[in-house]
């Protein structure tokens, strides 16, 4: 197939694409490169051997992605596209709102235009509501769409929302929404991998900048969890294993639209990541504890069952492995992608 990868040259984007690469799909990357570089494609090409086709665009712009996309044909699209900074999107609400509503919105029409019926879109677990006494691990059968404390959570529901209604106006539709939890780790080449603008939000990106020297400590936010440490425990999922869930979830699409969580289905510490971390880099990571970060839950781990019993996908790097990717990834490059 010839896939539309919407947000290809973004962290997930350019892992996502070395898997369709590597199993004989061609890829067509939409990306604006608000939060991106083309670099990253030109390293997705120097992995696979093979060539991928670009158009620059804002999915947000439907005049303008109509008219690039106009000639181009497509089999599927993979709808990775949009703003993804939690504090930010507090700040900025309408931005969010805008862009990450219009892009799929747009994207839907020009699917409809194209007469493309299969879609894989980027979803969160953080559509999940906070989880109900006594629930451990969530599956796609947990409530989602209330309790979400800020924009960019909601946009990923409204999303997930926009698709379902479309689809029932649409039956010949087929969509599979991925609700991912926490994606970390590299392409074992060490060539691509994740480079946030500015400091990072997210702990694996902080972590490994501490480690390179260019940030002096972490700060954990919050040792007062009910967890085993009483740092927040998430599900880190290797970003590797996460690209091949969008391929099994596209070879399994059917009419309709269907959920699915991208997760391992095991929990780690803020504090067992400081020492996965450190014994991968072989650096020491200074911490402090301070407060806890608003909106943060205590616990967010993946019932992955269905996706093992309906896709035949499951992880399979340890989160061992993904730290020592990330840090491969992060030595190598240690000022992200060349400017
Ligand atoms: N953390 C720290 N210090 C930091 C950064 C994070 O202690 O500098 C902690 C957080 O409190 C949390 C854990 O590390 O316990 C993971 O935090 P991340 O920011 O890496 O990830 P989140 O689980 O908060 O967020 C991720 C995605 C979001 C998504 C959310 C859904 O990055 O896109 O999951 O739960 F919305």
């Amino acid at each position: 197939m010839r896939i539309l990868l919407a947000g290809g040259a973004g962290y997930i984007g350019s892992h996502v694409a070395v898997a369709l690469l590597d199993v004989g799909h061609d890829v067509l990357v939409v990306d604006d490169y608000s939060n991106s570089t083309p670099a990253s494609l030109d390293r997705v090409e120097r992995i696979t051997g093979r060539s991928i086709d670009v158009v620059e665009a804002d999915l947000a712009d439907l005049p303008a992605s109509r008219a690039e996309l106009s000639g181009e044909r497509f089999d599927a699209v993979i709808h990775l596209a949009g703003l993804k900074a939690v504090g930010e999107s507090v700040t900025e609400p309408s931005r969010y709102y805008r862009t990450n509503l219009s892009s799929t919105l747009n994207l839907l029409d020009i699917m409809r235009e194209h007469a493309v019926s299969k879609l894989v879109f980027s979803s969160s677990a953080t559509v999940y509501s906070p989880a109900a006494e006594g629930v451990e691990n969530l599956d796609e059968s947990q409530p989602s769409g209330l309790g979400i404390t800020n924009p960019y959570g909601w946009t990923k529901a409204m999303n997930e929302q926009i698709i379902r209604d479309v689809q029932r106006s649409r039956p010949g539709l087929q969509a599979a929404l991925l609700r991912y939890f926490n994606p970390i780790g590299a392409h074992p080449s060490g060539l691509i991998g994740e480079d946030p603008a500015g400091i990072p939000n997210n702990l694996l990106p902080y972590v490994a900048q501490v480690a390179i020297g260019r940030r002096d400590r972490l700060a954990v936010f919050g040792d007062q969890y009910p967890t085993p440490d009483g740092t927040g425990v998430r599900d880190y999922i290797h970003v590797m294993d996460l690209a091949e869930g969008h391929l099994a979830a596209l070879q399994h699409l059917e009419p309709g639209v269907d959920t699915f969580n991208l997760g391992t289905g095991e929990g780690h510490s803020v504090l067992d990541v400081v020492r996965m971390f450190s014994d991968a880099s072989g650096k020491d990571i200074p911490y402090e504890i301070v407060a806890p970060r608003p909106g943060d839950v205590a616990r967010a781990v993946a019932d992955p069952s269905k996706a093992r019993k309906r896709l035949g996908w499951q992880a399979t790097r340890s989160f061992a492995e993904a730290c020592q990717d990330a840090w491969r990834w992060q030595s190598q490059n240690p000022g992200g992608y060349p400017i």
